[in-house]
């Protein structure tokens, strides 16, 4: 059988999570498209209909939410490894280690029923911004901010991260923005979990796994790398010989460019105007100005189009993160699609186990360690 390097083009699992058609440049999440999700929807009920396929009646997305308000709040355990992990490591690390510390006390325990998988899949979604604000706080020297109980989950992030209640602007381009990275097919990170899920491992090792795939550059990354960008690019003047210098030196730009989308990705639609609108809202549309130029010399130069992560940097700039947080953000958003697709794969397993073509050295005969010489082994595997 032919190697499909990056297994690109393989179909590795049948979902009913979440749909691309990269030539009409549309998502839909259960059949909903992502535009209307954006439009009418909240995290809170995008994180039912992941979960259940269909929308919530009232009384289950109140059921739902109140589960994830009483989920925010951190084991004791967790908290208190925040000081050292501000300290010793990147954000994305932290995270790791604190949804896999999360697991030695989540109070299912190590039940795996169905039951206990729904609770604990919502258990982990509510207390990813709580890991990353106590993280954030602790670096910055300041008090941590506990969970506020009348918040919706993206305006209490906000809210821990910064101390004081966004403005409702502010709280709605975030709960959208959570939307926007809820899922995204057979993503890296998602594969990664749902491999993890067929050895029939639990439910936070599969999300551990899936943070650590996130981690990598290739996957996430972009959106801060994108951020970093328009800062040094600084001012719109500069954008243009910006570019072509990039260009010109075979550089890849950040942001641009999408392996399934061969059209505008619609999640940088939806992007680019909340990175206008919040600009507008504070007075300072320089980052969004910036980017659109970056965007317009990109399509005359490459006919490139922007992807989720161009404007997702300016928006999360507009919304006071900072940028080392950017993919820290998407995890947490993300969090809600890994564990639908983990208890889908659950609920229809079969493990996860490809072949590999060998094409190392054959009939090697062993030799006793006193004869072998310097560099006779590297010798042997070229012949
Ligand atoms: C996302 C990405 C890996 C998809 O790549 P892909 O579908 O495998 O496309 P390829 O890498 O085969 O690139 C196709 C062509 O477009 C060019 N291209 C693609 N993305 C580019 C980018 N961001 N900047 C410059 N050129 C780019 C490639 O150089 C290549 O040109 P060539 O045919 O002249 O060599 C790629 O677009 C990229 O690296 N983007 C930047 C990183 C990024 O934004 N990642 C987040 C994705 S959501």
């Amino acid at each position: 059988m032919a190697t499909v390097k990056g297994l690109e083009e393989i179909v590795a699992a049948q979902t009913a999570i979440s749909d691309i058609d990269g030539k009409l440049g549309k998502l839909w999440y259960s059949g909903y498209s992502i535009d209307e999700l954006v439009e009418e929807s909240t995290f809170e009920e995008v994180t039912y209909l992941v979960h259940h396929g269909r929308l919530p009646t009232q009384s289950e997305l109140d059921e739902l939410t109140e589960q994830m308000v009483n989920d925010r709040d951190a084991a004791e355990f967790v908290t208190a490894l925040m000081p050292t992990l501000a300290e010793q490591t990147s954000p994305m690390s932290m995270l790791r280690t604190g949804v896999s510390a999360a697991s030695a006390y989540d109070p299912d325990g190590w039940d795996q029923s169905p039951e206990a998988n729904s609770r604990k899949a919502v258990r982990i979604t509510a207390l990813m911004p709580t890991l990353i604000a106590y993280y954030d706080r602790h670096r910055r020297g300041l008090d941590i901010v506990e969970p506020n109980p009348k918040l919706p989950h993206a305006a209490n992030f906000l809210y821990m991260l910064s101390g004081e209640e966004p403005s409702q602007e502010a709280a709605r381009a975030f709960d959208q923005t959570f939307i926007i990275y809820v899922d995204h097919t057979m993503n890296a990170s998602t594969f990664c979990a749902r491999v993890v899920a067929s050895t029939l491992s639990d439910i936070h090792s599969a999300v551990v796994a899936a943070i650590a795939a996130l981690k990598g550059p290739l996957h996430g990354g972009a959106n801060e790398q994108a951020q970093r960008m328009l800062e040094e690019i600084g001012e719109v003047d500069r954008a243009e010989s910006y570019v072509k210098d990039l260009f010109e030196r075979k550089q890849r730009i950040m942001g641009f460019g999408h392996r399934v989308y061969k059209t505008e990705d619609p999640r940088a639609t939806i992007l680019r105007r909340l990175s206008r609108e919040l600009g507008q809202a504070v007075g300072d549309t320089k980052w969004y100005d910036i980017s659109e130029r970056v965007e317009k010399v990109v399509m005359e130069e490459k006919g490139l189009y922007p992807n989720v992560d161009f404007y997702a940097g300016s928006v999360l700039h507009y919304l006071g993160l900072s940028t080392d947080l950017f993919t820290p953000m998407f995890a947490a958003g993300r969090t809600a699609g890994w564990t639908a697709h983990i208890r889908e794969q659950y609920a229809d397993n079969r493990l996860i186990r490809p072949e590999s073509d060998y094409i190392g050295p054959t009939d090697q005969h062993y030799v006793p360690i006193e004869d072998r010489t310097e560099g006779s082994n590297e010798q042997e595997a070229a012949s």
